[in-house]
């Protein structure tokens, strides 16, 4: 495994159009498994290809809950609740920017592993925002685009203290 440069925003890679992966090869398996190291490493709860400049439909995420981590390779969204979560929001490509976003509360996600086997996934609360966040980075979307209020980030530090 090895860690991976994560692009910053600004960067033109985060704001392509990510392919369909079509081939669940040992090539797959190092990408997944560098995102992981990276994400860790970074201290983040997800971390999606194009954020290490791979033009791909792949994202992991590990919000520290029962789950654990949690590979999905071309997910689609098939349900979001119409309750909505306000949270606060941040992305390893975004260093120091943190805000607060509305999020559909419980979604389900239609993904496949790194073997190729789809399968779905039910998500409530951070699972469900970080699941929404990653997913859209594969289509060139950032966190920031869809900010309803700025936290400042001198507030962030001290309650992360
Ligand atoms: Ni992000």
């Amino acid at each position: 495994m090895a860690i991976r440069n994560i692009a910053k925003n600004g960067d033109a890679v985060l704001r392509k159009n990510c392919r369909i992966v079509e081939k669940f090869d040992e090539k797959l398996h190092i990408l997944l498994d560098d995102m992981a190291e990276t994400m860790h490493k970074a201290d983040g709860v997800g971390l999606a290809a194009p954020q290490v400049s791979c033009l791909r439909r792949a994202v992991v995420i590990d919000v520290g809950d029962e789950h654990g981590l949690i590979e999905l390779i071309n997910p689609v969204i098939t349900y979001r609740s119409e309750e909505t979560q306000y949270v606060q929001e941040g992305c390893l490509s975004c260093p120091n920017l943190w805000g607060m976003t509305t999020r559909p509360m419980k979604i389900e996600v239609e993904a496949y592993d790194r073997n190729g086997k789809e399968f779905s996934l039910a998500a409530e609360g951070l699972l469900a925002q970080a699941i929404c966040h990653e997913t859209e980075h594969l289509d060139g979307k950032l966190f920031i685009d869809i900010v309803e209020e700025w936290v400042d980030p001198q507030q962030q530090a001290e309650e992360k203290r």
